[in-house]
């Protein structure tokens, strides 16, 4: 067996025993990392394309606009980094970053990490077409297991780019550990552009994540179409609604799949049959995308052993990419 073989069985085995442990939990969840299978990643690209979702939009125009006082505010003169990006995804900012970076001799090796070995491919492949002369070394897993590899791959000062308000996946108290996790595995001087969604009127945020052809339902119902192909599993797609509620003092929204009816799923779990029951109207927990003030965003960098030294944001003030320095 090669070893990237007995990596798919590790990763088929983690992903059995974590779907099984949320649906069997009280009350039920969903790890949301999952959502990003093959058909996952292209659904969210349509999200990050609709009219609703902003937060791509706001970002983009951050480093549409300001590329320059990105890209003068992570190079120093004489010194060369690694550019780490987390959950790489498209790259579509990121590139704006990269591309001045190039042009302007800035001297780096670029090193997106990302949990979908389809996008890792793609970058590896495709970046470096677009942009004569990037040096890219993509790392695929999870984020702090791959920073950790990718520390191992230069002496050299680290740029972390954490785009996008992945981290608004965590709920706060795990963000805080994410962060100080994050900071072990660098040294003082190496900096972090954080980009989170800020506070906002709560409409526009609720309608984010509930936009009206659907297409954050398709998503989220997508991780049970998963579970249904990759655990032999028989959930009724029809008989879950999805549910986003946003809770402005917490600046939580979470988002939810509701049982339409008393029901029982089968599926498979390293080996073992399994069967979960379902009430009418019992709730999956499936993601959370917490939104921060600003303060709120100065204190995890605080919290965790860093200082903000810039800020960068969109027009509107939607959006913000924090740059912080590790202390
Ligand atoms: C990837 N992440 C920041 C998105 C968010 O806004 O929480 C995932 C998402 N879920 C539904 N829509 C977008």
């Amino acid at each position: 067996m090669t070893t990237k073989a007995i990596m798919e069985d590790v990763r088929s085995a983690q992903f059995a025993t974590e779907i099984f442990q949320g649906l069997t939990a009280t009350p039920k969840y969903l790890p949301a990392k999952y959502f990003y299978d093959t058909a996952g990643d292209e659904i969210f690209q349509e999200i990050m394309n609709c009219e609703e979702y902003y937060l791509s939009a706001c970002e983009l125009e951050i480093f549409r606009k300001q590329t320059a006082g990105l890209a003068a505010a992570i190079m120093q003169p004489g010194s060369p980094f690694d550019l780490i990006e987390l959950g790489a995804g498209d790259c579509k900012k990121s590139a704006y970053l990269l591309r001045y970076l190039v042009r302007t001799g800035g001297s780096f090796t670029y090193i997106p990490i990302d949990i979908s070995s389809n996008i890792i491919n793609y970058i590896q492949t495709q970046l470096p077409l677009k942009i004569a002369g990037l040096n890219v070394r993509g790392l695929n897993g999870e984020y702090l297991p791959m920073i950790s590899e990718a520390a191992k791959v230069s002496g050299k000062r680290k740029v972390v780019l954490f785009l996008g308000s992945n981290l608004g996946n965590l709920a706060p108290a795990e963000a805080r550990a994410f962060c100080r996790k994050l900071r072990c595995h660098l040294r003082p001087g190496d900096l972090v552009l954080i980009g989170l969604d800020l506070k906002k009127c709560p409409d526009i945020i609720l309608a984010a994540y509930n936009d009206k052809t659907g297409i954050t339902k398709r998503f989220n119902l997508n991780l049970l179409k998963r579970i249904n192909r990759e655990l032999n599993g028989d959930f009724d797609i029809g008989q879950f609604h999805h549910f986003p509620v946003y809770d402005p003092p917490s600046g939580a929204c979470k988002s939810y799949l509701i049982s339409l009816a008393d029901q029982q799923v089968t599926l498979w779990c390293n080996g073992d049959v399994q069967h979960i029951r379902f009430v009418r109207n019992e709730e999956i927990f499936m993601e959370i995308s917490q939104k921060y003030t600003i303060d709120q965003v100065d204190r995890l960098a605080g919290e965790s052993s860093f200082r903000t030294v810039q800020r960068f944001y969109d027009d509107r003030g939607w959006f913000v990419d924090a740059l912080w320095s590790a202390v």
